[in-house]
């Protein structure tokens, strides 16, 4: 099939069920580390294709796709030089039909990636701008400071480390706010909307379901794009509204896609990839006229700690319910250092990320599952030499390097690539992980893919899990009671055993749990659901 052919449209059916993303469990597939169709060591589509079955039987709802677009790969796909393509690397558009047909056909619903804050360098419209063309005035292109110059327009940092702006041959600077090969578009130019209004009709037109929308807090700069006065400034990303994140403007343009969205049946979404400084901000994102769903980034960020955790999850569902919507709940994505490392890694680490999972999942709201959390994956420790983030080779500006989160997934046997595919592994799977194989794990009682197996389902099956209301209940300090309508869920956080008087039938635990009929001692660092 020509890429051309591929347009037209999947209408396989998809069940629909009103508000479907308001509480459902969404699995980030990060293509070129799921599964290896062609033997190339990079995971492709014809790839994760064959592997939605795993999907269909961990129960979730939809799986949200990385880029797979035309890219020079300076920032694994987030540097799109072509929007309608398929790299590549990654197969066709033909692919890229099979695999929504294929998910629709299995009950799942399918998340693209889009990137509209930045083109790569190797964008016709760059190159266009770059040799002069009226482009220019679709990026931000200014003169230096300095006598010459020779200074950048203003101080602004990029998120990758080092000035946000590259001086070009004929002495303007352009912007990128991540790596030089990620020019900053320009969304006060009309051009700039009426393209991705297009791409946008372009990938709902071939079945996609919805939208993960990077950077969605980056399009609109500050007028006059003013200095910030302090060095820096990827630190303070989150903690505070910058002249180029968060800006008021950004939300016009997620009013107009949500239009764009709702004018097509089965009910498409977008997500906010959006990084604010408060849950209230967040929210802005989440208005009825703009988009579904924001990234919830205060609970990924939060330390491991009862009463942290409370404040977050009261202030998220505060923020989010008084504009209508609901939280997503998220541990880990391709961008931070795998959840149970960051919990202090080890069996301790995997302890409270399982823990963790069962909280989340029992919290009102979404929840997103980052491929290989299923599997209790921790971070893997790579060597530099073979290390591929684009924020390594420019310097300290983003904290923690993003390959160790990246390592292509294990499947089964018994040594590297572990099933990933025919030909080895982008980057290299650490000896040890046999054991964490899905093959490995399933039908393995306890492991950690059958208890997130066991607790999608059940969140599907008992009653008050998902939307809805909760109610905290009196516990112990370092613990977490919580009441949905039909399941109470107990975390103990600490590193001790706590008892309780037994809330009900015990339904799913992250740690083996012998409950009295009147009392039980919830183990360390463990979580429990109950039916009431
Ligand atoms: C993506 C990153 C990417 C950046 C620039 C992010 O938020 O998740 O992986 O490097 O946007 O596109």
């Amino acid at each position: 099939m020509t890429q051309e052919l591929a347009r037209t449209r999947t209408d396989q059916p998809v069940p629909r069920t009103t508000n479907w993303w308001r509480d459902a469990v969404i699995y980030q597939v990060y293509v070129r580390s799921f599964a290896d169709g062609d033997g190339d060591g990079i995971g492709d589509l014809p790839g994760a294709r064959a592997r939605l079955p795993h999907l269909a039987e961990l129960g979730v709802d939809a799986v949200w796709l990385t880029p797979f677009y035309g890219s020079p790969q300076a920032d694994g796909g987030y540097d799109v030089a072509d929007y309608r393509v398929v790299d590549p690397l990654f197969g066709n558009l033909a692919d890229a039909q099979a695999l929504v047909y294929e998910a629709h056909r299995l009950g799942l619903r399918v998340i693209v990636d889009i990137v509209p804050n930045h083109t790569s360098d190797q964008h016709a419209w760059f190159r266009a701008a770059l040799a002069g063309g009226e482009e220019r005035a679709r990026y931000h292109f200014r003169p230096g400071r300095g006598a010459e110059g020779e200074l950048p327009p203003n101080d602004w940092e990029s998120v990758f480390g080092g000035p946000a702006w590259t001086r070009t041959a004929d002495g303007d600077w352009y912007l990128h706010l991540f790596a030089a090969e990620q020019p900053d578009l320009n969304w006060e130019h009309p051009a700039v909307h009426k393209e991705f209004e297009s791409i946008l009709r372009f990938w709902l037109d071939l079945g996609v379901d919805g939208f993960r929308i990077d950077v969605a807090h980056g399009m609109i700069k500050a007028d006059g794009m003013p200095d910030i006065g302090r060095r820096e400034q990827a630190k303070m990303i989150g903690a505070q509204v910058l002249p180029f994140f968060d800006q008021d403007g950004v939300h016009e343009i997620h009013r107009s896609w949500r239009r764009l969205l709702d004018s097509y049946d089965g009910e498409r979404i977008g997500v906010a990839e959006a990084w604010a400084p408060s849950a209230e901000r967040l929210a802005l994102y989440v208005r009825p006229d703009e988009l579904h769903q924001a990234f919830n980034f205060q609970f990924l960020t939060c330390a491991w700690d009862a009463s942290a955790m409370r404040q977050v999850i009261d202030s998220s569902l505060a923020a989010t319910t008084s504009v209508g919507a609901t939280t997503t709940w998220v541990l880990s994505n391709h961008d931070v250092v795998r959840h149970t490392t960051r919990y202090g890694g080890g069996e301790q680490g995997l302890r409270r990320a399982r823990a963790a999972a069962l909280l989340t999942l029992a919290l009102p709201g979404s929840a997103y599952v980052y491929q290989g959390e299923e599997l209790g994956l921790p971070e893997v420790d790579l060597p530099d030499s073979v290390r591929q983030d684009p924020a390594f080779f420019r310097g300290d500006g983003q904290e923690g390097l993003r390959d160790g989160c990246r390592v292509p997934l294990p499947w089964s046997g018994d040594s590297a690539p572990y099933g990933f595919g025919r030909g080895g592994s982008w980057l290299p799977q650490p000896d040890g992980w046999k054991a964490l194989s899905v093959a490995a794990q399933s039908g393995e009682p306890g492991s950690t893919l059958e208890l997130y197996r066991s607790a999608i389902t059940l969140r599907k099956q008992l009653t008050g899990l998902g939307d809805g209301e909760m109610e905290w209940l009196e516990s112990p300090v370092g613990t977490l009671v919580f009441r949905r309508s039909g399941v109470v869920c107990t975390l103990n956080a600490l590193a001790d055993a706590v008892e309780l008087p037994t809330p009900g039938r015990l339904a799913l635990s992250s740690v083996e749990l012998t409950p009295a009929a009147d009392v039980v001692r919830l183990p360390a660092e463990s979580c429990a659901w109950w039916t009431v």
